[in-house]
């Protein structure tokens, strides 16, 4: 479980974070998302302890993070930039870390080589990873977040700069360790994987938090149903905008692609006088229902303004 309350830090004359909050509960991957410089990658530097907030909270497993006080041993983490010993091989680097956990090298040994065959690096293990791409150093990142069998897992940006079969594998990896219990923040800019990943999410924007819920209540908030027309004579589709405006039931219409869009909140009472109100109006050639995505939820609630 990570708690973190008000977190407030200062980079020289930058307010990275403004108060920010952040509620993680124990078995559950949550996404933590917003624009570029939002302060995604100093909260998760603040809560695995590479940086130090000038105010506020945070708790891991009801553990109060303060100076001296160890927790590392309870976290794995992917960091935005792996640092990496250039010169070492993936083996070597994951070997080296297995001793400053204390492991015996024999658990070492074999705990080493699952973890290389998971992220798919057994072929360059013994490489040094000076040569490696970027796609491999996150994989060794993942195994050496992974090496000591952490509870909590805070990824950064995991998924980024991989090719789609390794990061399909990475998808699964993130959700087998959910389905062994452990707390996972991650962070991604491709919502499409969060929203496959997580249950929730905090939405953070200017160094604040700006929503944190489950996706499923996020959605209904959004506006949980959209309808989707596609009109045989797109002349009529001005007309068919502002005559769906019109009706109580509906909370958004736009058109995008020859489409118009509808959104409503209930669909067994509002698609039906949805649809009988387009058919009225127009010939009606497609119809189809889409579920509100992550990135509408992030364009209503953080879409406003950036930087
Ligand atoms: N070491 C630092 N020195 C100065 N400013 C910093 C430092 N680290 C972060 N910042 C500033 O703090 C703010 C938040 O940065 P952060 O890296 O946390 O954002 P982010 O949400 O991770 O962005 P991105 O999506 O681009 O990774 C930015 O304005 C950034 O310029
Ligand atoms: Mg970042």
């Amino acid at each position: 479980m990570i708690n973190a309350k008000n977190l407030t830090k200062r980079f020289g004359k930058v307010d990275a974070l403004k108060g920010l909050n952040l509620h993680v509960k124990k078995g559950s991957i949550q996404g933590l998302i917003g624009p570029n410089g939002a302060g995604k990658s100093t909260t998760i530097k603040i809560l695995s302890t590479l940086v130090i907030a000038n105010s506020g909270d945070v708790t891991i497993n009801d553990i109060p993070l303060k100076r001296g006080v160890s927790v590392r041993s309870m976290i794995g983490v992917v960091p935005e930039t792996p640092r990496l010993h250039e010169n070492k091989s993936a083996r070597s680097e994951l070997r080296f870390h297995a001793k400053l956990y204390g492991m015996s090298q024999k658990e070492a040994k074999s705990r080493i080589s699952d973890l290389l065959y998971a992220v798919q690096l057994e072929d360059a293990a013994d490489r040094p990873i000076r040569g490696y791409s970027t796609g491999m150093k996150k994989r060794v990142a993942l195994a050496l977040a992974l090496l000591h069998e952490p509870e909590i897992l805070l990824l950064d940006e995991p998924m980024s700069g991989l090719d789609p079969v390794i990061r399909k594998q990475f998808k699964e990896i993130i959700l087998d360790l959910k389905e062994m219990g452990k707390t996972i923040l991650v962070s991604d800019h491709d919502l499409y994987t969060v929203e496959e990943l997580c249950d929730s999410v905090t939405i953070i924007q200017d160094g604040k938090t700006v929503v944190e819920d489950t996706i499923e209540s996020l959605r209904h908030e959004t506006g949980s149903i959209a309808i989707e027309l596609r009109v045989s004579d797109d002349s009529t589709m001005d007309g068919l905008e502002s005559k769906l405006t019109s009706l109580d039931c509906v909370t958004d219409v736009s058109q995008k692609r020859g489409w118009v869009i509808v959104k409503v909140r209930d669909s067994k009472t509002d698609i039906p006088v949805v649809i009988h109100t387009a058919s009225n109006h127009t010939d009606i050639l497609e119809a189809k229902q889409t579920k509100i995505t992550l990135e509408d939820i992030f364009l209503k609630f953080a879409g406003g303004h950036h930087g």
